[in-house]
């Protein structure tokens, strides 16, 4: 009798364990977000310094709106880095960024002040950002708007981050045709046309023309006429879930509805630039964010979908456009060795390949230009003559020869069609490296998994370690256990490359 109730004792533990575990796990993420988020006041004086902490792992609150759901913090980027985001802090979503002029440390000598202008200084004591402001108070909106007001009794707005948005539009945010969303790697731009909504890539080697749009979106006008002339556009988000176009005052001149249309959701809305150069649109549920809207919703139709030099066939994946099998996004050709082929082409050591293709077409040639041409030879021959062409797309049936003046991107392929065919110039130095950073990547996967195998030993000792300690009747909780990493899931690491790339 005495043995069966001994064996019974452990039973009982690990069942108390297994609702101890996530109760405590919990609890210590909601003490420390509430700890952290009461020291966060909710209006910044003239004379307000903050510097980051050293050891704070994810963000550092510095100011928060009324109800808790947003906050302006230090957000620690790519472990080292610093930016100055708004945050939405249930998810951890960082919903607004002050765009910097120079990538900056993590440091406790990078300095955040308000002194009628919000600046942050680096730890070479330069400004990188400023409102370049004289107002008397900082708060966030209830929207997560971040504003600077100037008065005492019926401030007025000196300055707002919704007038500036990084790559995310907010709901009721009013986007004009002189702002931009960009995304965060930097290529992607959204922007508002006389009568639609564009998206626009940097393809194009820096300070040689313009972006490429791939996407353009028409105000339908149903309900209300665009009368050019009388003044410009302008897009918001609408909390009845579309995306509106006016002009002058309250009836849309376009809506694009969302998935979630006149139905009410929990939390905010919002849309994003990525950095696929989709727009999305999302929902907060209470518990994630939904999505719930894609401007392109057809993977191959994305303007880069399979990188540079990459073939993408629908509801198949991506494959390269010279025929190397097992592509990964990005693979065909290594980004940084893209070279201005009209210099390349009087450096004779260099040499360039040409690679030719049936069944090929781009996949927004609706938005480029073309010039008639009576066949595929001739339609070649123009781009071979000319350096600023990296290729061309014929089509046979048509007779359009459309001109690429950026380095090739990702060219849909459609099985079947013989008579829509291409001809691309590839620079051969570019093979070259992507090999070697084949070799870097085969050292880094044998890296991985040699971590991999320490984590899995780690595990093994531990679940051992622990089966011992249930065993010999013991039921104290391991640390580490509970020191949790926060609720902070996305750290979008490629935030700061987009600072270098659009710096350049
Ligand atoms: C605030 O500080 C910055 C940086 O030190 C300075 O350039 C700016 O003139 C100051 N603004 C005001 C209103 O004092
Ligand atoms: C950041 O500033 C740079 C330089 O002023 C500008 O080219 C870029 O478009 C800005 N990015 C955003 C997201 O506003
Ligand atoms: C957006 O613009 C409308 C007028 O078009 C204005 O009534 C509204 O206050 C603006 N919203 C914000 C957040 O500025
Ligand atoms: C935070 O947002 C949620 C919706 O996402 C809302 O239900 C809640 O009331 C907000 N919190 C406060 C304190 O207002
Ligand atoms: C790739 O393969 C296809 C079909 O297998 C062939 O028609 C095409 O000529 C090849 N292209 C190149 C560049 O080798
Ligand atoms: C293009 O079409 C013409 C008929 O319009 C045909 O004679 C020619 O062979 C086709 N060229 C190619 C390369 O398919
Ligand atoms: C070369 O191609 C570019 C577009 O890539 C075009 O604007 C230019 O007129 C062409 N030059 C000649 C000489 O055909």
């Amino acid at each position: 009798m005495s043995s069966s109730t001994k064996m019974k004792k452990p039973i009982i533990n690990v069942k108390a364990k297994t609702l101890l575990y996530p109760f405590l796990l919990f609890s210590a993420i909601i003490i420390t977000l509430f700890t952290e988020l009461a020291a966060a006041p909710q209006q910044l004086f003239k004379g307000f310094t903050a510097s980051p902490n050293p050891t704070t792992p994810n963000f550092q609150p510095l100011l928060s709106d009324s109800t808790g759901n947003f906050s302006l913090t230090f957000l620690r980027v790519n472990q080292d880095q610093l930016a100055l985001a708004v945050l939405h802090v249930p998810s951890g979503e960082s919903l607004w960024q002050a765009n910097f002029t120079e990538p900056t440390q993590w440091d406790k000598h990078t300095q955040l002040i308000f002194n009628g202008s919000i600046v942050v200084t680096n730890h070479h004591s330069r400004v990188v950002w400023s409102t370049n402001t004289d107002g008397d108070l900082v708060v966030l909106a209830g929207s997560s708007n971040l504003q600077i007001l100037k008065g005492e009794k019926s401030p007025s707005v000196l300055w707002q981050s919704f007038e500036s948005p990084s790559d995310t539009l907010l709901e009721n945010q009013n986007f004009t045709s002189t702002m931009s969303l960009i995304s965060m790697n930097g290529l992607y731009t959204m922007r508002l046309g006389p009568d639609f909504i564009g998206l626009y890539a940097k393809f194009k080697s820096l300070g040689s023309g313009s972006d490429q749009i791939y996407y353009r979106h028409r105000a339908m006008q149903a309900k209300a006429n665009i009368i050019i002339g009388h003044g410009p556009i302008l897009a918001r988000i609408s909390s009845d879930g579309f995306m509106g176009l006016y002009q002058n005052g309250s009836t849309p001149v376009d809506i694009e509805s969302f998935n979630s249309y006149q139905r009410s959701v929990p939390g905010p809305r919002r849309v994003r630039l990525e950095n696929d150069g989709n727009l999305k649109g999302y929902y907060w549920s209470s518990s994630s964010w939904v999505l719930d809207y894609e401007a392109i919703s057809e993977t191959c139709e994305l303007p880069s979908a399979c990188g540079l030099y990459g073939l993408c066939r629908p509801g198949f994946g991506c494959s390269c456009l010279d025929n190397r099998t097992l592509a990964k996004v990005d693979q065909c050709y290594q980004t940084q060795e893209i070279k201005d082929l009209c210099e390349e082409s009087t450096n004779k050591k260099n040499k360039i390949s040409e690679i030719r293709r049936i069944g090929v077409e781009l996949p927004y040639k609706e938005l480029m230009s073309y010039i008639e041409m009576t066949s595929f030879e001739e339609c070649e021959k123009s781009c071979k003559q000319n350096c600023t062409c990296w290729g061309v797309l014929y089509n046979n049936g048509s007779k359009f020869c459309y001109n690429v003046d950026y380095p090739i991107q990702t060219i849909l392929e459609v099985v079947g069609h013989e008579s829509k065919m291409g001809y691309f110039k590839m620079w051969e130095g570019g093979k070259k490296k992507r090999d070697e950073r084949l070799g870097i990547g085969i050292g880094l996967l044998s890296g991985a998994i040699i971590v991999l195998g320490l984590v899995i030993g780690f595990g093994v000792y531990k679940f051992w370690k622990r089966n011992k300690m249930v065993n010999n009747h013991n039921s104290i909780l391991e640390k580490e256990d509970i020191n949790a990493p926060g609720p902070y899931k996305d750290l979008r690491s490629s935030s700061f490359g987009s600072v270098e790339l659009s710096n350049r």
